[in-house]
């Protein structure tokens, strides 16, 4: 398969520093050899240009930190991504989780979602659900709202990434999810949005969460994963700016990872959060290249 690796080295929708450098770190963690030795024809594009918080005012305006350039930047990302050929898998580094308002949008128009003839299906696996709006928002960092802007809802400019196109709350599934804020949970139940929550996890195993999973986004033309590294267990992953005790197991990643694959129908992924900063000798970014590698084939046998 042909493979596009695009980073988004933009910290500025999270609440620490840091996460810039993960698109990075993933490079160093030999993420382009991993999937070439996997048979895979991999071209990466390089970084869309984001500017640092440094050179930047401060000012919340309505609610949201740094909104825009966070909107250019997502911006850029989706022209990027919509710019490849349907048989290329766009592979997109992170930087903090609101890029993927960005990668989203520019998968759906790449796949003619938008122009009425295609639907995009997400699986965000994550410990939050990043359903949060301007309103909604206890911290006003924006990668806490990636999913609601793209349904639409939230601050105008950022729900218009999609040119028009809107993620449909019942071609979204997310898995591993296990911090919600209070209206943001009151938000995702009113949508009616399917969240595999750790206890799920627990219960149901991750085997029957993907075959459920794959059955309820069954009428979609293509799959995007939106892979943020917190929704692993922060003993597996330490370097994420907002760990959560209770994560996935390197086992269940994996295992997730290696049944999607099977399943032969995600058309593209993103990897999101990876700290560097507050990380252990890079453990972050090269369990997160393990996971892209599942996803793209690998297998112990
Ligand atoms: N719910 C919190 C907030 O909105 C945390 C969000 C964390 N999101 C993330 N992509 N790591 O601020
Ligand atoms: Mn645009
Ligand atoms: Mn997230
Ligand atoms: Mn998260």
């Amino acid at each position: 398969m042909k493979v596009s690796i695009l980073g988004i080295p933009m910290d500025l929708g999270a609440g620490r520093r840091g996460v810039d450098m993960g698109a990075s770190a993933l490079r160093n963690a030999q993420l382009s050899r991993t999937l070439r030795d996997l048979g895979h024809d991999v071209t990466d594009l390089g970084d869309v240009p984001v500017p640092i918080p440094e050179t930047l005012d401060k000012h919340a305006s309505g609610g949201l930190v740094f909104l825009e350039p966070i909107l250019d930047a997502c911006h850029a990302a989706a022209d990027r991504v919509a710019a490849l050929p349907r048989d290329v898998f766009p592979l997109t580094l992170g930087g903090d989780h609101s890029v993927s308002m960005g990668t989203v949008a520019g998968n759906a128009r790449r796949l003619g979602a938008g122009a009425g003839t295609g639907r995009l299906g997400v699986i965000w696996v994550d410990a939050h659900t990043d359903y949060n709006t301007p309103d909604s928002s206890p911290s006003g960092n924006i990668h806490g709202m990636p999913v609601a802007h793209l349904t639409g809802l939230g601050d105008p400019r950022l729900a218009g990434l999609g040119d028009g196109w809107t993620l449909r709350p019942e071609d979204i599934t997310m898995i591993g999810i296990r911090s919600v804020d209070t209206r943001e949970r009151d938000a995702l139940r009113e949508a009616g949005i399917r969240a595999y929550t750790m206890k799920d996890v627990d219960q149901l195993g991750i085997t029957r969460i993907v075959d459920r999973t794959l059955e309820q986004l069954d009428g979609v033309d293509g799959l995007h994963v939106s892979f943020d590294a917190d929704a692993l267990d922060p003993g597996v992953c330490p370097g994420v700016g907002t760990p959560v005790p209770g994560g996935l197991t390197y086992r269940e990643g994996h295992l997730l990872m290696e049944l999607l694959s099977d399943s032969h129908r995600v058309t593209s992924m993103d990897i999101v959060e990876v700290n560097p900063i507050l990380d252990t000798r890079n453990q972050t970014a090269e369990v997160m290249v393990g996971m892209a590698a599942s996803l793209l084939g690998q297998r112990i046998l």
